[in-house]
């Protein structure tokens, strides 16, 4: 079947797309606002995107008046992105309420907020990964109503638990056991790995 995105506006397009590209890793982003409320919410539309730096980025779906995420990022230029195990699923989920913007969603939880090295937002310390950003830069992609944002941030520090790191200090995929979001409101688990080498063309 061909589907055309002209004949398929709004919310469709968006549930064919999140149904599409899987999975996607979730991003647990702590934000603060300039008066100092802490904000935490899970953004699906995450990724690393740059090496060197270190970049990930996320991106709000546009809203009226804007998420609490977005706002405070472009009012402090600062946030953490925190990886979800499996163990946190439930949690991360409790935090996507669309809550005013002085509830502190770490409450509403049960997670606990460790303070950062270098920025002001706190770390989830039940995250196995946490990484400390300092905000690059904004794009916005569409402003139409499914339309949305790219948060790009500079990861600035690290927080890796020791027991996801393995021999050669990478983050063993088994260990983090990440969360794996998919279409409509399903979830993946992980349930192996292999390992295939690149062509080397001489
Ligand atoms: C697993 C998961 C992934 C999500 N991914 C996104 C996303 O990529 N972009 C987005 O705008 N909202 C996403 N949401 C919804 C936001 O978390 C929700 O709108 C939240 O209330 C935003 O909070 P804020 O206003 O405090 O920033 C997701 C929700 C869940 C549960």
């Amino acid at each position: 079947m061909l589907i055309d995105p002209k004949n398929f506006p709004g919310r469709a397009a968006y549930q064919l797309l999140a149904s599409a590209v899987i999975p996607r890793p979730v991003g647990l982003i702590s934000s603060i606002s300039a008066t100092g409320a802490v904000n935490l919410a899970p953004f699906s539309f995450f990724n690393a995107v740059c090496g060197e730096p270190p970049m990930v980025l996320f991106c709000p779906t546009n809203r009226s008046p804007a998420k609490d995420t977005l706002r405070n990022v472009q009012e402090t230029g600062e946030f953490v992105a925190n990886i979800v195990g499996q163990e946190m699923a439930q949690q991360m989920n409790l935090t996507s309420g669309d809550y005013p913007p002085d509830v502190n969603e770490f409450e509403i939880a049960g997670l606990t907020a460790v303070p950062s090295q270098i920025v002001a937002p706190p770390c989830v310390q039940e995250s196995p990964v946490s990484m400390e950003c300092k905000l690059h830069q904004v794009i916005q992609v569409s402003a139409k109503p499914h339309g949305g944002t790219i948060v790009i941030g500079e990861v600035v520090m690290f927080h890796i638990r020791d027991s996801v790191l393995n021999q050669d200090m990478l983050v063993d995929s088994a260990k983090l056991n990440p969360v794996m979001r998919l279409g409509g409101a399903s979830y993946g688990i992980m349930t192996g790995s292999y390992d295939m080498i690149r062509p080397v063309v001489k």
